[in-house]
């Protein structure tokens, strides 16, 4: 068992490589359609996943999709079942098994991440359905009051039950402590508030036996709050997203797979390169993007059949820019490539 846990995690963070999150809910996704311009329904999210799990090239630099339910049992047009069709291009389909951040009774301003219940049975039918890896995503607010320690210490707690009834079923879990960066909070703050969640994440995993070679972490970026007056540059937030993570994370942990977090494209990729550009880390340094892989593609299809060539090639070259970042290859040069090769 430990074995195929070990196998998944170092797939997953193969050099040149990392996740795609498409994993959305339906209520996310349908407000992402709606804001390009699209009706949402369920053939337009499907559409929408066939366009990026059908596009040429992008299994080169994309190890790992993570789906929602609804787009685990969907399949393409002509039939071929989504998890297949990832498999047989050697990409590691992967499930998202949380039910969303919920209010936490008593604190209401700050959330709880839900999706327990019957997990144990809804892992043995992922994992038969291709299922190889999964996501849990705690959800970490930062103002004046917040976050609590009662908030941090259910999310941690929360997060290890779900590794370790993954670990059970065979299925890697990616644990994700995202601490959100809405807000006026300068980097100092992002970096100890991120520093305490880990803290009490690792603590967790411990006390509940997880396997750390058999997970991967998923963070936020150390950044500053987005309505913050004085924001580092790309270099003070590589430097101080690693230092956090070196305090607070196992060299057994095989790799570190970032959010986009609603950075703009180029400085999701930017500082990914220059993280992988800062020498050698005990973990692999790379990414599991939902936004930043797939935002420009979405823009560009507007649900328009006439745009799929276009859109595919935007998705195409975000996944190639942030597959250069991940081995710390990545110029903005690449990023001109697009524009003149249309
Ligand atoms: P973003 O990269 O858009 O933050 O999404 C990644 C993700 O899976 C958040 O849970």
């Amino acid at each position: 068992m430990s074995d195929e846990l070990r196998e998944t995690a170092a797939a997953l963070v193969a050099q040149g490589k990392g996740i795609l999150a498409a994993d959305e809910s339906n209520g996310t996704m349908d407000k992402r359609l709606k804001a390009a311009g699209v009706e949402p329904s369920e053939e337009m999210r499907r559409s929408l996943r066939e366009l990026l799990f059908t596009t040429e090239g992008a299994a080169q630099h994309i190890s790992g999709v993570i789906l929602y339910d609804e787009t685990f049992r969907q399949s393409t047009s002509d039939g071929t079942p989504f998890p297949q069709l990832l498999q047989d291009q050697g990409v590691v389909p992967g499930i998202k098994v949380d039910t969303g951040a919920k209010p936490l009774a008593g604190a209401e301003e700050e959330k709880i991440t839900e999706g327990l219940d019957g997990l144990r049975e809804r892992l043995a039918e992922y994992y038969d359905g291709g299922a190889r890896f999964a996501k849990w995503r705690a959800v970490i607010g930062i103002d004046d009051h917040r976050p609590s320690r009662y908030c941090i210490h259910v999310n941690a707690h929360a997060l290890a039950r779900y590794a370790a009834l993954c670990q059970e079923a065979r299925i890697v879990p990616i644990v994700e402590p995202e601490v959100l960066m809405d807000g006026v909070h300068t980097i100092d703050r992002a970096e100890s508030v991120s520093e305490a969640v880990l803290a009490a994440v690792f603590d967790e995993l411990r006390e509940q036996r997880v396997l750390l070679e058999g997970m991967l972490l998923k963070p936020n970026m150390v950044l500053a709050g987005y309505d913050c007056s004085d924001q580092p540059t790309d270099d003070v937030v590589a430097e101080r997203t690693l230092r956090c993570l070196r305090r607070r994370v196992p060299a057994a942990v095989p790799g570190i797979v970032f959010l986009s977090g609603g950075q703009s494209d180029e400085d999701a990729t930017t500082r990914l390169n220059l993280m992988n550009q800062m020498g050698p880390q005990p973990w692999e340094i790379s990414f599991s993007y939902g936004r930043g892989l797939q935002a420009a593609a979405l823009t560009t299809w507007q649900g328009n059949s006439d745009k799929l060539a276009a859109a595919q090639a935007q998705y195409r070259h975000r996944a190639k820019c942030t597959g250069a970042a991940r081995r710390g290859e990545y110029s903005g040069a690449m990023e001109r490539e697009l524009a003149t090769s249309r």
